[in-house]
């Protein structure tokens, strides 16, 4: 990658290194700018747009560890590097702990500084050109702010500071793999693995070495040992995804590593230990499973220490807005053209339709109407049929405030798949009201 053209900030005491960092990088093709003490750089910083500051470590007033904090607590944007005479193995922990990636001891040679350095900058260009792609989602990774989804960051705040197991629920393409990765990214195990499993998907006869791994000899074709799920998540999680289709045999072998933390590898009698997180989650109504006598009731308690239910799309209000516009920005910059606007009739129809597919179809939706489109607006004929809102604002004409609230009523019923709870919360009112209104107008 190519990352000439950076702005450095190089703080050091001694102007005989300044020297030494300014000559190397320069030549690089960067612009550099030095200071002589954390006071002098901290002034500078507050006017002057910088890329990367590399400052030494020990200084006569403040230390290299003072700038890094202030850099870490005002610049959002800026780059870290220490140098230090003085490689002392508490330094360097201290350094990291503050937010230093990178650090460098002296004396180095110019290739080693030029290594490190675009090491950083490579890494803030790839930070940038994400954040560029997911400018609108939050730091769940996720978008919405209706008081459900608020409920929704809050579980995963919990369980992110804790190792519990958790239970993700919520239909089909509400965003439930997005919240077990921020689960796992907001916990400190984001440095070991998150290893996504399709319970629907591993064949019963390669359950126990998909999932624990076998020898070398193990079984016919066995050419090499291999690592299962649960030894690549050591030390962070396992996603076990579709649990409700774990097949009876899968469900006692996920039971026991769960009781005890312990495996052994097809082929091997030596018992291995593991500290893995689990995180699991389906679209099937669990409890159901466990009543129907399909799902182990013993398993089920396991896993269900949290659980995080995501609301429908249809329940999330103007959550659906920002996703529409969300979407139209992410695929019309695939697709390298300007992002074509919605007509109100359009987003009306959106913003009523029942959502079945969740998320996920509102996603593909929007795909592919940037796609196939071409002009700069999507009106409601360039919708699905199923799309289309038949009461359009006009056909509210002549009719009186009961029927208005009649026909309301009936779409949002619908909207929520008859939950009476869930319409009523739509609708503003407490459940009695709304009983008290389907009555009236027949509709219980
Ligand atoms: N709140 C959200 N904000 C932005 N994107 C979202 C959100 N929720 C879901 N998505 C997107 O919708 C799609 C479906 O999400 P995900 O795969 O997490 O759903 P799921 O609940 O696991 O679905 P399934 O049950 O079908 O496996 C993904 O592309 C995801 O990026
Ligand atoms: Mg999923």
């Amino acid at each position: 990658m190519d990352n000439g053209g950076a702005i450095i900030l190089a703080v050091d005491d001694s102007p005989a290194t300044l020297e030494v960092i300014s000559r190397h990088l320069t030549r690089a093709g960067h612009v550099v700018h030095t200071c002589a003490s954390v006071e002098e750089a901290a002034s500078f910083l507050d006017t002057t747009h910088v890329d990367l500051v590399i400052t030494d470590y020990k200084m006569p007033k403040s230390s290299g560890l003072d700038l890094i904090k202030y850099v870490r607590e005002n610049l959002r944007d800026t780059e870290i590097m220490m140098v230090t005479g003085y490689p002392t193995i508490a330094g360097a922990v201290e350094a990291i702990r503050d937010g230093a990636g990178e650090y460098l001891a002296k004396p180095f040679t110019g290739e080693e500084l030029l290594g490190v350095v675009s090491r950083i900058l490579d890494k803030q260009t790839h930070r940038r050109s994400a954040h560029a792609d997911h400018q609108h989602l939050n730091e769940y990774g996720l978008l919405g702010d209706c008081p459900e989804m608020l409920a929704v960051y809050d579980l995963i705040d919990k369980a992110s500071q804790t190792s519990a197991n958790v239970f993700i629920s919520g239909e089909s393409g509400t965003g439930k793999e997005l919240v077990a990765r921020a689960v796992h990214y907001g916990s400190d195990r984001r440095a070991s693995a998150f290893v996504p499993v399709n319970c629907t998907a591993i064949p019963d006869t390669l359950l126990e070495s998909e999932l624990f791994g076998h020898v070398k000899g193990a079984f016919s074709g066995a050419k090499e040992s291999r690592a299962g799920f649960f030894e690549i998540a050591n030390g962070g999680t396992i996603f076990l995804d579709e649990i409700g289709d774990a097949s009876p045999n899968l469900q006692a072998k996920l039971l026991r590593v769960m009781q005890s933390k312990e495996f052994c590898m097809v082929g091997s009698s030596r018992i291995r230990t593991v500290d893995t997180r689990i995180i699991a989650a389906t679209h099937q109504d669990l409890q159901q499973l466990v009543k129907q006598g399909l799902f182990r009731e013993d398993l089920f308690y396991r896993i269900h220490v949290i659980e995080i239910h995501l609301p429908p799309l249809a329940a999330r209000g103007q959550d659906i807005l920002a996703m529409v516009n969300h979407f139209l920005k992410k695929f019309s910059q695939d697709a390298g053209r300007p992002a074509p606007c919605l007509t109100d009739e359009a987003l009306n129809s959106l913003y009523q339709y029942s959502w079945p597919g969740n998320v996920r179809e509102l996603e593909n939706l929007i795909q592919r109407l940037v796609v196939i489109g071409d002009g700069p607006s999507i009106d409601v004929t360039d919708l699905p049929e199923a799309m289309r809102f038949s009461l359009n604002r006009n056909s509210f004409g002549n009719k009186t405030l009961a029927e208005v609230e009649a026909e309301h009523i009936r779409h949002v019923l619908a909207q929520s798949r008859d939950n009476k709870t869930q319409a009523a919360k739509i609708l503003g009112i407490d459940r009695k009201t709304l009983r008290g209104k389907l009555k009236r107008l027949g509709l219980e």
